[in-house]
């Protein structure tokens, strides 16, 4: 369905957890957040509800986040009903890859079709500064299941946070020198535990290409820009939310696990699902499709404007 300003809605992100096994240091306090309970999270049946209704309006396809969504006990069933809802061609997950290793085999089997694996930094010690509870091995072996597991177009996602990862982005770049993986850094926004940060802690992704200057233009493929080095198999993808905005080409609404709708990662906006069932929801939906705003505001000195930091919203 087209937005206000001529976007064709296409693509949902479904968080259904806000709890994470991690505790980024640009996401999550180091104690943790307050978590939904139990009861207040969208039941399976909901989620694919949703997802139904979203698919009556053109979405085709699904990311599932969290917090992590290897954390939400019975992934794999949701992932197999929303894989089977008419209309969806497509579901993915964005994951810290730290659980994947187990159930890499299960969530292709369900109907999983890509996966996006975060990963800050390839030096373990620096993994641990990051994530605070995560253990790189975990991460890396949850990559490598994903290969074993016949995934394909895998992607990295890592974010640049200035004085801890940018000083050396190559040895994360050239995972995608012998493998088909497209490396995609991502400029940090200023949301939830980092909005306040100093400006030096947000980088410009132009820094990954003043220190691979072997990158050359490649296209692009939805909000990253793509880069190739001769002979690499894989591609370096650039996001930059903060430097080049590409809010109109933004084709997706997102639901929080408790079940509201954003039209726009960044407003404040929010419309409540819950409860709401048939032409209501597709009613709602429609809703906050119509509510996307033309553009974000967020730059290096503005913050989100949304209340939820990203670990309660998942990217
Ligand atoms: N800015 C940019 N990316 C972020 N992520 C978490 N917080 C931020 C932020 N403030 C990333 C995570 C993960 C994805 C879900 O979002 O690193 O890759
Ligand atoms: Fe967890 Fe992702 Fe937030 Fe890190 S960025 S704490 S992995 S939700």
């Amino acid at each position: 369905m087209l937005d206000g300003f001529g976007r064709d809605v296409r693509y949902l992100r479904l968080s259904v957890t806000d709890k994470c096994n991690c505790r980024c240091v640009y996401c999550m306090p180091a104690g943790g957040v307050r978590l939904l309970r139990h009861e207040d999270l969208l039941s399976f049946e909901e989620l694919a509800e949703i997802v139904a209704a979203a698919a009556s309006l053109g979405v085709e396809r699904v990311r599932i986040t969290g917090g992590e969504p290897l954390v939400r006990r019975g992934i794999v069933d949701l992932v197999r009903m929303v894989a089977e809802v008419p209309g969806i061609r497509e579901v993915d997950m964005t994951t810290n890859g730290t659980l994947l290793a187990p159930l890499a085999r299960p969530l292709r089997e369900a109907g999983l079709t890509r996966v996006n694996v975060s990963l800050d930094t390839l030096d373990p010690v620096l993994y641990r500064r990051i994530t605070r509870t995560g253990e790189l091995a975990d991460a890396l072996a949850g990559l490598r299941a994903l290969d074993e597991a016949g995934f394909a177009n895998t992607k990295l996602d890592c974010v640049l946070v200035g004085g801890l990862n940018d000083a050396d982005v190559r040895p994360v770049a050239e995972l995608a020198r012998d493998r088909d993986l497209s490396v995609r850094f991502i400029e940090l926004m200023r949301m939830g535990e980092c909005a306040g940060w100093p400006t030096e802690r947000f980088v410009p992704a132009e820094e990954v290409l003043r220190q691979l200057p072997e990158l050359e233009p490649a296209g692009s493929q939805g909000v990253a820009e793509l880069y190739r080095a001769p002979g690499w198999k894989g591609t370096v993808g650039l996001i930059r939310p903060v430097t080049h905005r590409f809010c109109a080409g933004c084709d997706r609404i997102r639901v929080s696990a408790e079940g509201r709708v954003k039209p726009c990662l960044h407003s404040a906006e929010e419309i409540s699902l819950r409860g709401l069932h048939g032409d209501a929801l597709v009613g709602a939906l429609r809703r906050a499709i119509l509510a996307k705003p033309a553009r974000s505001h967020i730059d290096v000195d503005h913050a989100s404007q949304s209340a939820r930091g990203m670990s309660r919203i998942g990217g």
